[in-house]
């Protein structure tokens, strides 16, 4: 598993506007969109283009154009947050939904919903903010792959050390890209400093 941090002051900031407790949900969405971008951009590095051929108000010249092969998967719900980077920045993505929830006695994943566009050989890029236990990204990994796409993109927020543990141990094929290493999960599976309950932050329950 390839595992890529970001580094970027604007991650920095975003990241530091989501983690404090006082954020309204306005700005917690609004940073956590600002976010993806940074997310996005970084989980697109690999995209392949194809030559196109364009004119510029003087001459011809080279252009690209990237291809139309890839999807983004939202882990349901907390994953919506980081729909705008991926929906903007990628031309013609289509979306896919994986309802995947921890029972909060085992932590173990379950899945409740899932409708997903074709995946074979198309980029995949899985959004799952907070990677806790890995489980829920480990099983949303294990259906895309079911589909064979061409290579699988994890974005994450936040990743505590145990997830990535999991996730390096079962899926060595997938790129896991994050904003912030943290340094571990409490007793209820939260992780620490983190920001809490993302979908809860998000989307304005308790
Ligand atoms: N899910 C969250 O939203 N926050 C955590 O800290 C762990 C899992």
């Amino acid at each position: 598993m390839e595992l890529i941090e970001l580094s970027h002051p604007l991650k920095d900031h975003y990241l530091s506007i989501l983690r404090d407790k006082n954020t309204d949900f306005d700005t917690f969405r609004i940073s956590a969109s600002k976010l993806s971008y940074l997310l996005a951009v970084e989980a697109t590095q690999h995209l392949s283009l194809k030559n196109v051929e364009i004119e510029t108000p003087l001459v011809k010249t080279k252009g690209y154009e990237i291809e139309n092969n890839s999807v983004a998967i939202s882990v349901l719900r907390a994953g919506l947050g980081l729909v705008d980077g991926v929906k903007d920045l990628i031309p013609n993505v289509s979306f896919g939904y994986i309802g995947v929830q921890r029972n909060e006695d085992t932590a173990k994943p379950e899945n409740y919903y899932e409708k997903l566009p074709d995946l074979k050989d198309k980029n995949v890029f899985i959004l799952e903010p907070m990677l806790a236990t890995g489980g829920s990204l480990s099983f949303a990994i294990d259906t895309v792959k079911k589909y064979n796409p061409k290579n699988i993109h994890a974005l994450t927020v936040i990743a505590a050390p145990e997830g990535i543990e999991l996730i390096k141990d079962k899926h060595h094929d997938i790129t896991l890209i994050t904003a912030s290493i943290d340094e571990k999960l409490n007793d209820n599976w939260y992780i620490v400093p983190g920001l809490g309950d993302m979908g809860d932050r998000l989307f304005g329950t308790t």
